[in-house]
């Protein structure tokens, strides 16, 4: 399938702030009238997901569950088809005219559990999903990334700096690509901060076709 429009996707190494930002989304989208045009329903979503297998994942993120690289490659792309095409899926709803915005998708597949086993594996696997609209990838310096996880009481198994630094090159490499596919890429400073990191996710959602006619403040 080709480009999905009105999807939009956070990227970003841990602790890049895309959770937080999704958050202060909501938050800004809930305090606009759209002016003029109605604004469009926004739905926020994240993976791997709270389904069956997000939930075996989140086991293994924890390091509960030790499982081979191949074996979260193939959990991620099954909770992600789950996720758009199952009940209530991102598909449906980003075609019938919500916002859809999600923290995280394939490429984040493509980038870690391309360091864990390989291109080949997670670029089949992911091969067919839809492509996002606009992605954004929260650029942050991972040694700086890493100080704000430090202060979280529980580590998951990639919140490694050395891990983390092959993170971002890889993030950094595969960009084009996803231009390739048709997405807009904005590389927004995750380093900057929290207010005008917003304002950065702001004004690219603000350029959306589905927010055209819409005043946003
Ligand atoms: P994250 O959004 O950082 O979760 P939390 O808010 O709980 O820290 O995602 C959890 C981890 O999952 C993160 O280290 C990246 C990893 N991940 C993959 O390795 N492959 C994938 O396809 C996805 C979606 C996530």
């Amino acid at each position: 399938m080709g480009l999905l429009p009105n999807f939009v996707v956070f990227e970003g190494g841990d602790g890049s702030g895309t959770s937080t930002q999704l958050e202060l989304l909501k938050q800004k989208f809930a305090g606009q009238d759209g002016g003029g045009q109605k604004l469009p329903s926004i739905v926020y979503t994240f993976e791997p997901t709270e389904g069956p297998a997000g939930r075996i994942l989140r086991e293994a993120l924890r390091g509960e569950a030790r499982l081979h690289g191949e074996t979260m490659a193939r959990l991620f792309s099954a909770d992600r088809a789950e996720h758009l095409y199952g009940e209530g899926g991102l598909v449906s709803l980003a075609r019938g005219g919500n916002l859809v915005v999600c923290d995280r998708y394939t490429l984040s597949s493509l980038v870690y559990q391309g360091i864990e086993c390989g291109d080949e594996l997670p670029m089949e696997l992911n091969k067919s999903f839809p492509a996002p609209e606009l992605l954004l990838f929260f650029d942050i310096d991972p040694a700086i990334a890493f100080e704000r996880l430090e202060k979280r009481a529980q580590k998951e198994i990639y919140e490694r700096l050395d891990f983390q630094i092959l993170v971002r090159e890889r993030y950094l490499k595969l960009l084009d690509s996803c231009r390739d596919k048709g997405s807009r890429v904005a590389v927004i400073d995750a380093a900057a901060p929290v207010e005008a990191v917003a304002r950065a996710v702001w004004q690219n959602i603000s350029l959306l076709p589905i927010m055209k006619g819409c005043t946003v403040q």
